[in-house]
């Protein structure tokens, strides 16, 4: 059966467009024992929910504004934006009382579960593997509330409306939270590049019933799911920390020794070639030896490549097969894989990734010393119709899987920036210097350390209102 069309009035406003990003705190909960009275408070939080079409309502009324503001001649005027988005996890179902099948086991198990599969470290205890995490997601997580907004006051008063309705702190609470996160985008320059440097949420999936005009490099993906959880999506959420001056020093220690490239300019390439992408955010696969800023920031030209230039998949010449990007979305990697497998469509894999950035620039200090002081990386969130698929898999069977992507001349090894090794000083990759493709390079450390996370389910706000809330 085709489902019906995305309705952007019931779709929660995240997913589809992204909540308004310069500051988004995170607020994980627990719901307490008198679960009707919490579901009873739910309805009153509904009609504050913010739907795709407000996001794209508020984006109209900014781009206005602006314009308003230009033909005047002056600054534009500071708009107040704030956003409020719910999910829950397989435990706080569970906790509701809802215990319908919603069709994927990753949901289901929780991220707890699934942590040493996904390679994070940790103890195994005679009760089963203890991954290093902050003590809040090694207890069970029943949901998450996004709120997001122009300013850390706007995001304040919203939570503050927020935990009225929940009676937060009096007696009568009916949710305690059990872990705030607190995400800003960079300052100045750095505004959407994440700690490393390299500008993020470049390539995204176009959904099928919604971006009716996909950029070029951009698939439709299909979207079926069961009765209520029409219009809703799941979210896999990591807290993810950077060593950021760590990463800066092996760069600075081993730049690529190409002719005519200062030392500077070699190990810019690394970082370059370990991503798949310039700092700008231009593609290595469309220009692979310099940076191309104004390419970088044309969504037109962004993301028109697929790793076969001029149509071979088999070469690292311009991009190395473990290069992050080309890890998790490889493109013509698998849909122009050769025989014996032959080409492998790979729409089920693409996942919607929002989240933020958390934690201070690197100081002085730490640059001089190349040693992190002071926690700071990404809340990663990404959206996907089925977590098995999606998340899980391009984690577990891609970064981690050094003989992906399969049937190239020389093996690809792991993703530099997100693969997880069982000894994480024994990571290596080839395919980093052009002129000597299957050499390989050792990576030291893993510079992304996940400290924990949770899989969520964020129902559509009819599901909210008619089936969560009474
Ligand atoms: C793309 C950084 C974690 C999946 C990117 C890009 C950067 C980046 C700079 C290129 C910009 C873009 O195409 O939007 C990071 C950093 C991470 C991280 C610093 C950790 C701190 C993850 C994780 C996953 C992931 C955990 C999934 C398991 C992707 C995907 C793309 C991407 C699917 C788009 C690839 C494409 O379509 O070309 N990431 N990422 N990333 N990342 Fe990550």
């Amino acid at each position: 059966r085709t489902p019906p069309p995305l309705d952007p009035a019931n779709v929660q406003g995240d997913i589809l467009v992204g909540l308004p990003k310069k500051t988004q705190t995170y607020v994980f909960f627990q719901i307490d024992d008198n679960v009707s009275a919490f579901r009873t408070q739910l309805s009153k939080l509904v009609p504050l929910i913010t739907s795709t079409s407000q996001v794209l309502n508020d984006h109209a009324q900014i781009l206005a504004n602006k314009q308003a503001a230009a033909e005047k001649g002056r600054k534009p005027t500071l708009l107040t934006l704030a956003g409020i988005n719910i999910a829950f996890s397989h435990t706080g179902l569970v906790k509701m009382g809802i215990t319908d099948e919603i069709g994927d086991s990753a949901f289901d198990e929780g991220q707890l579960a699934d942590a040493q599969d996904l390679g994070d470290k940790g103890t195994p205890t005679s009760t089963g593997f203890v991954p290093d995490w902050i003590p809040a997601f090694k207890n069970p997580v029943h949901g998450v509330i996004l709120i997001s907004g122009d300013c850390h006051a706007t995001v304040q008063a919203t939570l503050i409306k927020v935990e009225q309705i929940f009676n937060v702190g009096a007696h009568n609470a009916t949710l305690h939270e059990v872990l705030r996160l607190v995400g800003d985008v960079r300052p100045g320059a750095e505004n959407g590049h994440e700690h490393f440097g390299f500008l993020d949420g470049i390539s995204q999936p176009a959904v099928k019933d919604f971006d009716t005009k996909p950029n070029p490099g951009q698939e439709t993906k299909p979207v079926t799911r069961p009765a209520w959880a029409l219009d809703g999506s799941f979210l896999a959420l990591r807290y993810l920390f950077q060593l950021v001056p760590e990463f800066n020093t092996f760069l600075k220690k081993n730049p690529l020794p190409l002719p005519g490239l200062t030392p500077e300019q070699g190990s810019e390439l690394l970082g370059a070639r370990l991503v798949g992408r310039w700092k700008s955010g231009a593609p290595i696969d469309i220009t692979p030896l310099k940076d191309n800023p104004a390419l970088g920031a044309d969504p037109l030209q962004n993301n028109n490549f697929r790793y076969a230039f001029p149509d071979d998949p088999q070469t690292q010449d311009r991009c190395p097969f473990a290069a992050h990007t080309r890890k998790t979305n490889p493109r013509a990697d698998l849909e122009d894989l050769p025989p014996p497998t032959g080409p492998v469509p790979t729409e089920s894999r693409r996942i919607i990734r929002r989240g933020i950035q958390f934690g201070p620039e690197v100081t002085p200090l730490e640059a001089s010393l190349g040693q992190t002081k002071l926690g700071r990386g990404l809340i990663f969130a990404a959206y996907q119709s089925n977590i098995v698929n999606g998340f899980q898999f391009i984690q577990h069977s891609w970064a981690n899987t050094a003989g992906f992507p399969i049937q190239k001349p020389v093996t690809p090894g792991f993703d530099p920036i997100i693969g997880q090794a069982a000894d994480p000083t024994s990571r290596t990759l080839t395919g980093t210097n052009p002129n000597n493709q299957s050499a390989s390079l050792s990576l030291p450390i893993e510079w992304v350390v996940p400290k924990g996370g949770e899989y969520f389910f964020a129902p559509s706000i009819s599901t909210l209102r008619d089936t969560f809330a009474f």
